[in-house]
């Protein structure tokens, strides 16, 4: 069959999965094969946040996060870096902090170690991850860092991201954000401050965790990605998955998942997105496995979602 990876390096788009080292497994060949085949990027499901890379207050433990980046510079894939600052998956000892000056100081250490380690195998960042909550006015979420810090955690995580490797690409990146609605004015809000106050962002990620039901026109996905290309920030598709919707003859459901993924791929490549990244390779490994909503079934077949894909990143 056709490689999704040739097709998008003849693009120039950034293509590519979240991975699980787990999977990187002799028992099994069909994972790496599928991701070396259709995937010129990759990004960490978890290696890579706070939790998987710093339990330990004194020690970086870098060897599976490594692993991951070490084989995609090996097949020639890029790295996604995600995710530098989330209320998620943080461990304990962050919670025991009492001042701002000590979680401060601790989230820039962190930043700063991490982003250190990886420096020029590692392309981009997602620095903050999903710091815009869902509440009614979508004010900043609650978090040890906000709570603690202040709003500004989020300028100095950028800050000490881009002292750390001023080549890395750093981005916002959030959810439900993927078209024209009150929480996408939020991030627009938010990203268009830090541009004002001279921070060092330069692209924005839209997550596009969705469901069958989705109407990339309806929801004004083009205009939204749009208006954050016309501040000069590259943009991203970076966690991207279609669930099916539970009860529905599983047909039409396979084919509104291919009709969704095209949509959104054709609207991506219109504004020129920098990348366009599915969270995971095979359904049976999704965080939403249930919902099968990957480009890869459990025995690693291409879906109808896949052969959209191609016609999509096919020459014109
Ligand atoms: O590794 C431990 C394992 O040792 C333990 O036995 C097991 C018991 O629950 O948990 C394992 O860790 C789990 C980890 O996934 C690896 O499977 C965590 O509990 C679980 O919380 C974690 O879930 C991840 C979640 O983020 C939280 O970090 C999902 O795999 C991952 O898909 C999801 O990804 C997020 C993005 O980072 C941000 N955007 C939303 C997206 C989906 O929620």
């Amino acid at each position: 069959a056709v490689s999704l990876r040739a097709l998008a390096d003849a693009r120039g788009l950034l293509f590519g999965a979240a991975v699980n080292h787990t999977l990187f497994d002799p028992n099994e060949p069909d994972y790496a094969r599928t991701l070396n085949r259709h995937f010129n990027a990759v990004v960490a499901e978890n290696a890579m946040k706070w939790a998987g890379l710093h339990n330990n207050r004194e020690a970086f433990a870098f060897g599976f996060a490594d692993a991951i980046v070490d084989t995609a510079v090996k097949n020639g894939q890029t790295v996604r870096g995600h995710t530098l600052v989330w209320h998620d998956s943080l461990p304990p000892w962050v919670y025991t902090i009492q001042t701002r000056e000590e979680l401060l100081r601790a989230m820039q250490d962190h930043v700063t170690g991490v982003v250190t380690h990886f420096r020029g195998r590692v392309r981009m960042w997602d620095v903050v991850n999903e710091a815009v909550s869902d509440a009614p006015g979508h004010p900043l979420r609650s978090s040890p860092f906000l709570n603690l810090i202040g709003p500004d955690f989020i300028d100095e995580a950028f800050r000490a991201a881009h002292a750390a490797d001023p080549d890395a690409k750093l981005y916002y990146n959030d959810y439900n954000t993927d078209g024209l609605n009150g929480k996408s004015d939020a991030v627009y809000e938010l990203v268009r401050g830090m541009l004002v106050r001279g921070v060092p962002i330069h692209g924005v990620g839209f997550q596009a965790h969705l469901n069958t039901d989705f109407d990339v026109r309806g929801a004004q996905v083009q205009a939204n990605l749009q208006r954050f290309r016309d501040l000069g920030l590259d943009v991203q598709m970076t966690e991207v998955d279609v669930q099916l919707r539970p009860g529905r003859p599983e047909a039409g459901e396979l084919a509104r998942q291919a009709a969704v993924y095209r949509d959104l791929l054709r609207t991506c490549l219109s504004v020129k997105c920098a990348g366009f990244v599915t969270w995971g390779v095979t359904d049976f490994n999704s965080w939403r496995a249930g919902g099968r909503p990957l480009i890869f079934d459990d025995v690693y077949d291409p879906k109808p979602a896949f052969a959209a894909l191609a016609q999509e990143l096919a020459p014109p």
